[in-house]
């Protein structure tokens, strides 16, 4: 599947924060965005997952012109196609860590998912964890069952917002490691990032340069 930005526009009221941005990715490709705080990586990636409206330009699913959906059919692709790793981690405290692996498959009614949550979490080396509640994770556990969380319904588009930023040079490495093998099963990782090193692993690496406007490095 191929994901496209055309001649993306953001402006809230004067200040323009993206300026005729258009890039584009597929299954197997990687992508990582980079710039100063404040220049609008995450406003371009929450354009790419539907989750914010631009002012002007386009947004296509294979082909297919999705800008304009409604919001039922927005989210319909944001549950079956994308996946989200939020910065921060947004669990469900009342709920173990295996639930809250299962949530989207839960709002998608979707019961067979539990082999598959199990093994990612085996897989994240949180197999003894699985029980546990939010409370009892370190932080970088947190953030692998929110990993394991956003892959569960095997999403052609993993968005990661800065997913490294906070933890320690381990925990970073290990989260960096797990996100830049998703391409390699067929699915198109998104990523935001400060870290040179880890935007560098990406295929492709785009920066911002000057105010809203974007470049491809590599
Ligand atoms: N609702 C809004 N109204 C006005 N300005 C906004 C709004 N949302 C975001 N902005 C502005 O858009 C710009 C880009 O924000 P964005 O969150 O995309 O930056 P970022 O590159 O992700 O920064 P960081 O690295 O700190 O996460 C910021 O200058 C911000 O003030
Ligand atoms: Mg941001």
């Amino acid at each position: 599947m191929k994901l496209e930005v055309r001649n993306i526009r953001k402006a809230y009221g004067e200040a323009v924060i993206l300026d005729d941005i258009s890039l584009s990715v597929e299954g197997g490709q990687s992508i990582s965005i980079s710039g100063p705080s404040g220049c609008g990586k995450s406003t371009l990636m929450s354009i790419m997952g539907l989750l914010l409206q631009p002012t002007s330009g386009e947004v296509m699913l294979d082909g297919r012109d999705i800008t304009n959906l409604n919001d039922s059919e927005k989210s319909l692709i944001r549950r079956e196609t994308f996946g989200f790793v939020f910065q921060s981690a947004r669990l469900v405290g009342s709920s173990t860590v295996l639930e809250n692996v299962l949530i989207p498959a839960v709002l998608s009614r979707d019961k067979g998912r539990e082999k598959r949550a199990r093994e990612l979490l085996e897989q994240f080396g949180l197999a003894d964890r699985m029980n546990y509640y939010p409370h009892q994770l370190s932080f970088g556990q947190t953030r692998r069952v929110s990993v394991a969380r956003a892959l569960i319904m095997e999403p052609k588009f993993i968005f990661a917002d800065e997913p490294t930023n906070d933890l320690d040079a381990e925990n970073a490495a290990e989260i960096s490691d797990i996100l830049l093998s998703i391409p390699k099963r067929d699915g198109a990782l998104i990523l935001t990032t400060h870290d040179r090193a880890f935007a560098t692993r990406a295929e492709s690496r785009y920066s911002f340069v000057g105010k809203g406007k974007l470049t491809l490095d590599k």
